[in-house]
C-alpha cells in the first residue's frame, strides 16, 4: 500500500469518521445517483490529492462514506478510464485507499452493450468472468512478485451467489455472463463484436476489468453487474452513442439499487 493510500484514508476518516468501511461500490455511467441513497460524507475527488479528474458526463466525482442498508460503504460516484489518460492503473490509489479504510469487497457496475438477445437494453448481468480483449494491464511496471495475479473466480463465487439470491428475492432476472474489455472510447465494430461474440463474450464494455485485476491484486473479493444499455454494434438497428447510454442506464439503475440493498441487508 503506497503511504499516499494511507495518508488519504487518514484525511478521510477525519472527515468521515473512524468506523472501518466493508463494502467498496463504484457507479458506471448513468448509476451516480445510487450515491444519493447513502446517509454519510461526500467527499469531491478534488479534495483528494491524486484522484483521477472524473471527466465523464453521467459521472459524478465524489467519494461518499456511509450507510447503505447499515453496512458501512464506500461509493465512488465516478470512475477513471483507460481512454481518458491512457492509464491502466489510474484508479489504483482508489482502490488502495479502500483498503486501507478497511474494505474486504468491491463491487463494480457499469454500462454495457450486449450480445446476448436474452438479456436486451434495461436488463442487468452478473459477470461470471471477463475477456481482456485491450491487451492492457494496469499491473504493468508493477515490481513484485504480486504482479503475477490469479484470475481464477476473479468474480468472487460467494458474492455471485449473494447477489444472486438478493435478485431472486427482488424478482429481478439476474443472468450471469462474461463481459469483454474494449479500450474505447470509439465504440465497437459490428466486426468487433462479432469477434468477440465468437470467443465467448456477453456484453462488452470500456471498464471495470483494470479495476477487477487492480482490487484482486489488493486482495478485495469483487463482483461486477453491468446495466445493459444498448445491443451492442451491429446486432440492431439503434444508434449506439453516449447519450443514449445515459439516458437507459437510469432504467437498470433502479434495480441494481435494489439488488444491492437487499444483498447488504443479508452481507
Ligand atoms: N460498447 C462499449 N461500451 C458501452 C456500450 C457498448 O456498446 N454501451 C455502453 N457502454
Amino acid at each position: 500500500m503506497s503511504r499516499n493510500a494511507d495518508d488519504l484514508a487518514r484525511l478521510i476518516r477525519s472527515r468521515a469518521g473512524d468506523a472501518p468501511v466493508r463494502v467498496g461500490l463504484v457507479l458506471g455511467s448513468g448509476l451516480g445517483h445510487l450515491a444519493d441513497a447513502v446517509e454519510g460524507t461526500a467527499i469531491p475527488y478534488g479534495d483528494l490529492p491524486g484522484f483521477p479528474h472524473a471527466g465523464v458526463s453521467g459521472h459524478n466525482p465524489n467519494l461518499v462514506i456511509g450507510d447503505l442498508e447499515g453496512v458501512r460503504v464506500a461509493v465512488f460516484g465516478g470512475r477513471a478510464h483507460y481512454y481518458e489518460s491512457g492509464r491502466g492503473d489510474a484508479m489504483r490509489l482508489p482502490l488502495e485507499v479502500l483498503r486501507a479504510l478497511g474494505a474486504e469487497a468491491l463491487i463494480l457496475t457499469n454500462a454495457a452493450g450486449s450480445m446476448q438477445p436474452d438479456i436486451p437494453p434495461g436488463e442487468l448481468m452478473l459477470l461470471s468472468d471477463h475477456i481482456n480483449f485491450s491487451g492492457l494491464n494496469p499491473l504493468i511496471g508493477e515490481a513484485t512478485d504480486d504482479r503475477f495475479v490469479p484470475m481464477k473466480d476473479a468474480y468472487d463465487p460467494a458474492m455471485r451467489a449473494a447477489l444472486q439470491r438478493a435478485a431472486e428475492a427482488e424478482g429481478i432476472p439476474l443472468q450471469q455472463g462474461v463481459y469483454a474489455w474494449y479500450s474505447g472510447p470509439s465504440f465497437e465494430t459490428p466486426a468487433e463484436i462479432r469477434a468477440i461474440r465468437t470467443l465467448g463474450a456477453d456484453a462488452v464494455g470500456m471498464s471495470t476489468v483494470p479495476e477487477v485485476i487492480l482490487a484482486r491484486f489488493l486482495g478485495l473479493k469483487v463482483a461486477a453487474i453491468s446495466t445493459v444499455t444498448n445491443m451492442a454494434a451491429g446486432m440492431s438497428d439503434e444508434a449506439i452513442s453516449h447519450e443514449h447510454t445515459k439516458a437507459m442506464a437510469p432504467l437498470g439503475a433502479a434495480k441494481l439499487e435494489r439488488i444491492l440493498r437487499r444483498y447488504l441487508r443479508g452481507a
